[in-house]
């Protein structure tokens, strides 16, 4: 039995989306220390090139390590689309965990042979990605829905009604129309939108969030570079930001559904 590791998760995402993927870790291993660190200086990374998600990914990756990070999850799809080779290549000796769209769950559910997927322009552009297509997607239809403008609605908090709602119709609405039966959502900031979108498609739809199989991979990779901390007790957590934390803490206090302090993470 290996000693337990009382070094942290080092968490992040462009900004607050990948707070649903830290929920999802800490349900499932409370017991682990979590440093999160959003890039709100930089979000959103949708629209940016891969040679600036890459630069920052890697300056971030740094930085959490410097703060004695024992292992990376990418809450991000669209920085693990274009980073994370570089990331392992970086740091071939540390768990490094990524987000992928949630593709096999919804085929393999699909009975329409239709799924739709929402994510960002770099997500689905990204070649990872294009491979994903190519491994699963064979006899389904896969309906690409890019969402521009849905991440910067979550950053201001906007999640249920008005512009998001109409943003949301809008890509939604032909999906539906084509007969799709599970929509993938592929991109961490989204499920923070859940209710938005259930109530526009109804009951009957799957909706998948990959959150908690990524905590589930985390956990399995933990096990097996032999680095995790004994199960038992609450670990510490600590929220950062590139950005301003004072223009930025009622919002992630509000997503995380608990009161936080969050820091400032000069990343340049
Ligand atoms: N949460 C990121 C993702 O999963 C959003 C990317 C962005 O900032 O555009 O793709």
């Amino acid at each position: 039995m290996p000693l337990p590791d009382a070094r942290p998760l080092g968490v992040f995402d462009s900004g607050v989306g990948g707070l649903s993927v830290l929920r999802a870790i800490r349900n499932r291993l409370p017991h682990e220390g979590l440093l999160y660190c959003a890039d709100s200086a930089f979000v959103p990374y949708g629209d940016r090139t891969t040679a600036e998600i890459r630069e920052r990914s890697l300056m971030i990756a740094r930085r959490l390590i410097d703060l004695g990070a024992k292992a990376l999850v990418v809450a991000c799809n669209t920085a693990t689309a274009v980073a994370i080779q570089e990331l392992r290549q970086t740091y071939p000796h540390l768990p490094i965990i990524g987000m992928e769209p949630g593709l096999k769950p919804a085929i393999d559910h699909s009975r329409t042979r239709k799924v739709g997927i929402l994510a960002t322009v770099g997500t689905l552009r990204s070649g990872k990605f294009r491979h994903l297509l190519e491994r699963y997607g064979t006899g389904t239809e896969v309906l690409l829905q890019p969402c521009p403008g849905l991440v910067e609605q979550v950053e201001r908090g906007a999640l249920t009604q008005g512009e998001t709602e109409a943003l949301l119709r809008h890509y939604i609405e032909p999906l539906l129309a084509a007969g799709i039966d599970a929509l993938v959502l592929g991109c961490t900031h989204y499920p923070f939108l859940l209710p938005l979108i259930r109530k526009l498609t109804g009951p009957g739809l799957l909706l998948i969030d990959t959150g908690p199989a990524v905590a589930r991979q985390v956990d399995q990779e933990l096990q097996r570079h032999a680095c995790p901390q004994a199960p038992t007790g609450i670990g510490a957590l600590r929220f950062y930001t590139t950005g301003d934390p004072a223009a930025l803490q009622a919002l992630f206090a509000r997503l995380w559904a608990q009161p936080l302090r969050l820091e400032a993470l000069p990343v340049s």
